[in-house]
């Protein structure tokens, strides 16, 4: 019977109760098939947030809570909001601006850890760095519109680090291929320490710079980082 059982429960992509079955104690008929239901969900929610998570690629972080002092938001808004990740449902966008140190990728990453635990979300970070050779590697493979296909699906792109390495031209236009293909559809984070009048050292040219920046500012949130860098404080207090 127990054979049956597992292959059966197999047919049906019932892993958990094909494995753990018997580990039920319920001597209620009803209640013991609930429970294997609700196990069942419980389990497979768990493998998807945990393939969420690995898809995302997102770098490690502390445990410390994030601290807001040094960070101007626009008024209207809801930092515990912004933290669960509500404006993907609405695909704004957010810019984090600011030095050094002052906690952009580590507000880019707990935010994209929220998005996948509460709603799910599909989340890819990147630096704009790798991102872009990677999008010049399967330009010149021919893979080009695979990689694209796989962005198109995701609900939250993370950028991190725009402007710290400057583009090609090739570069550039297919950076800019992937946030014109996200506007208005999806949401993106982009980290910076540069200015918008920065941005086209970046981008090379300012005709692109603009409707890049046009595309990326149209709903979304610029937050400013103004704070001292936390690696220099940290640093400072190990010693
Ligand atoms: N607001 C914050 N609250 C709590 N910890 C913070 C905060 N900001 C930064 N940290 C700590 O400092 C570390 C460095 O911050 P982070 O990597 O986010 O800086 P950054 O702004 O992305 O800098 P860079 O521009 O150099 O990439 C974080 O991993 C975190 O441990
Ligand atoms: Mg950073």
């Amino acid at each position: 019977m127990r054979k049956e059982i597992e292959e059966y429960a197999k047919r049906l992509k019932l892993s958990w109760i094909r494995e753990n079955y018997q580990e039920v104690e319920e001597k209620d008929p009803q209640k013991y098939l609930l429970s294997l239901f609700e196990k069942e969900v419980q389990n497979r929610e768990e493998r998807k947030i945990n393939l969420l998570l690995i898809q995302a690629q997102l770098p490690k972080t502390g445990e410390q809570p994030f601290q807001w002092q040094h960070i101007q938001i626009p008024q209207g808004i809801d930092r515990e909001a912004v933290l669960k990740g509500n404006f993907i449902q609405e695909r704004e966008n957010l810019i984090l601006y600011g030095g050094v140190g002052t906690g952009k990728t580590y507000l880019a990453t707990l935010i994209s850890l929220n998005a996948i635990h509460t709603y799910g979300s599909k989340v890819r970070f990147y630096t704009v760095a790798a991102l872009v050779n990677k999008l010049i590697d399967a330009n010149q493979n021919g893979t080009l519109t695979k990689i694209m296909k796989q962005i198109e699906k995701l609900d939250l792109l993370v950028l991190d680090e725009l402007g710290y390495i400057p583009l090609n031209k090739e570069g550039a236009e297919l950076l800019f291929q992937v946030i014109s293909m996200c506007y208005e559809n999806k949401s993106i984070i982009i980290t910076t320490s540069l200015q918008f009048g920065q941005w086209n050292h970046v981008f090379g040219d300012p005709i692109l710079t603009e409707a890049v920046i046009d595309r990326l500012i149209h709903h979304s949130h610029l937050f400013l980082f103004t704070g001292d860098s936390f690696r220099y404080k940290e640093s400072l207090q190990n010693r």
